[in-house]
């Protein structure tokens, strides 16, 4: 695919490429899969346009341009993705990190500011990224992470270890089924929420991630309702929930915590406007 010519060529070589293929607008990607070949920040590559690729470095760029071609996300390609001020290893048994979860992050930080030594609960934790970094940011005495997938789990706790994040208790489990009887002052979740109807309609890119990250029965509200229902036992009085939403469908999820017994009920919007987070506490 591409010749003996100089790391500008290449680039614009590769977006020429992507876009035979039918992507657009991937100057970013193709800079991000070449630094990460080099192992060198993207900012770089300017200093470094004149220069050529070693036969090595050639052939395995070649091979992430031939992956993205395909729809796969860079993040699996690379095998990293960032989230708030922390790198988190990835692959296909976890969700990628996403920038509208940094608001649950900064949303339980910002809530919990003149709070000490508050225990957690990061339900669904995927790779770890929402717990990590409320420990790293946060004040928190006791963290724990569950996700019923023992090979989440230990993508998880790798990027605990990488992190210096090494308080937090990781447990498999479906929900709160092998939470036992400790309870928290926050419980967090990001659940699979997206519905099948919703789930048909979605780019090639999240096909490549785990199905059941991202897909909920009950049109998408399953997890909402069994959260809703049965975070009672697991929350201390005057504790806290915080839950990612589908845009979609913040109304009914609010509801559904309403009529839970919920009070105190805030949505947060993310930066496009829409509803993206739920903070509830609950009535005694
Ligand atoms: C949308 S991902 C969120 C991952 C991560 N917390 C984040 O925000 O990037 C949802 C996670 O829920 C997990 N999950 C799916 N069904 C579950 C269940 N019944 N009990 C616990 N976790 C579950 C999946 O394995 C996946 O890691």
């Amino acid at each position: 695919m591409f010749k003996s010519e100089n790391i500008y060529s290449v680039l614009k070589n590769a977006e020429m490429f992507l876009e035979s293929r039918g992507l657009f607008g991937t100057k970013r990607d193709v800079e991000i899969l070449l630094s990460s070949v080099l192992k060198i920040e993207s900012s770089k590559l300017p200093l470094i346009r004149s220069e050529k690729l070693t036969d090595i470095q050639k052939s395995r760029y070649e091979h992430y341009i031939l992956r993205r071609s395909k729809r796969e996300p860079i993040a699996y390609i690379t095998g990293s993705s960032s989230f708030m001020y922390f790198e988190f290893k990835v692959n296909r048994d976890v969700f990628i990190p996403r920038p509208e979860t940094e608001i649950l992050v900064e949303s339980v930080l910002k809530f919990l500011k003149r709070k000490n030594k508050c225990s957690l609960l990061d339900l669904c934790t995927g790779s770890g990224c929402i717990a990590v970094s409320l420990e790293k940011l946060g004040k928190f005495r006791d963290i724990m992470a569950s996700d019923i997938n023992p090979n989440a789990l230990i993508i998880a706790k790798k990027n605990a270890q990488i992190n210096s994040a090494l308080n937090i208790d990781f447990v498999e489990s479906d929900i709160f089924n092998k939470i036992g009887g400790k309870i928290f002052d926050t419980i967090v979740a990001n659940p699979p929420y997206v519905s099948c109807e919703e789930y048909g309609l979605l780019e090639p890119e999240l096909k490549y991630e785990p199905q059941n990250a991202l897909m909920a029965k009950d049109s998408g509200l399953f997890f909402y309702k069994k959260i809703a229902t049965e975070v009672d036992k697991h929350l201390k009085e005057n504790g806290v929930i915080f839950i990612e939403l589908n845009a979609n469908k913040a109304e009914s999820i609010k509801l559904i915590f309403l009529s839970n017994g919920y009070k105190n009920i805030e949505i947060i919007k993310d930066y496009a406007g829409l509803p993206r987070i739920l903070r509830a506490e609950k009535e005694r």
